[in-house]
């Protein structure tokens, strides 16, 4: 899959994929976005010590990094798991170089997530096991009652219909623990209506400084 790398509002970088004419985050700021969408009302959002993440399209390990970089400052302990099926090779995520906008000093522990062997646990640091599987999110079978947040950052529905999908959505749902948590960027009713099929209750929350007007944020009660 051919990408370009371009630069986005708030000077973070993101990739922009030709053939889908879709970029990897907002154009409006890449790093605001993650920022906002997977740790403000994500991982913030959630009251456990502990805690279980699933990221829907590991991509660049942005949400990763930003993910391993709060549970130190929140003393929690994350077992982080990301599935992806296009892994980008080390040159891009260099010329991508995450770690200068956001902590030069961790340089070391973002590329470790991506050198990471696949299919296995890797404790990256103390607080941040990571899980990548190299796989394909639509024939992937989760653990039931497993995860307690899930980032949902898969390309978008008109990009990527098959990522979208009810019964993707279900088993996502069975995936998650009472009280799980799913993000999204994408605020769009057929997505909110899955979600609420599917049995979670759904906000629609302010979106990043800049960005989407709108984002998504379901919750399983029971
Ligand atoms: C919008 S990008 C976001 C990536 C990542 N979260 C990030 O911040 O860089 C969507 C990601 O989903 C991945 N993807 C596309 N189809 C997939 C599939 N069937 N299974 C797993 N990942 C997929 C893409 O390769 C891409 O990395």
């Amino acid at each position: 899959m051919k990408r370009e790398i371009e630069i986005t509002s708030d000077g973070s970088r993101t990739l922009y994929v030709p053939g889908l004419d879709e970029h990897y985050h907002s154009i409006k700021g890449a790093l605001a976005e993650s920022r906002h969408i997977f740790i403000d009302m994500g991982l913030n959002h959630h009251s456990s010590s502990q805690l279980h993440i699933l990221e829907i399209g590991f991509g660049t390990g942005l949400n990763a990094f930003l993910t391993l970089l709060a549970a130190e400052e929140m003393v929690k302990k994350v077992h982080y798991t990301g599935i992806e099926l296009y892994p980008l090779e080390m040159d891009v995520l260099r010329e991508l170089a995450y770690p200068d906008t956001i902590n030069i000093e961790r340089s070391e522990d973002y590329y470790r997530l991506h050198q990471a062997e696949w299919d296995k646990d890797e404790t990256i640091t103390p607080a941040f096991t990571l899980h990548k599987i190299k796989g394909d999110f639509t024939k992937y079978e989760f653990p039931k009652e497993f995860f307690d947040i899930i980032y949902f950052d898969a390309f978008a529905p008109e990009k990527q219909p098959e990522m979208w999908s009810q019964c993707l959505f279900d088993a996502l749902y069975r995936s998650l623990n009472i009280g799980g948590i799913l993000t999204t960027y994408c605020a769009k009713g057929v997505v909110r209506r899955m979600l609420q099929s599917s049995g979670f209750e759904v906000e629609r929350l302010p979106g990043p400084p800049g960005g989407k007007r709108e984002i998504l944020r379901g919750i399983k009660r029971k």
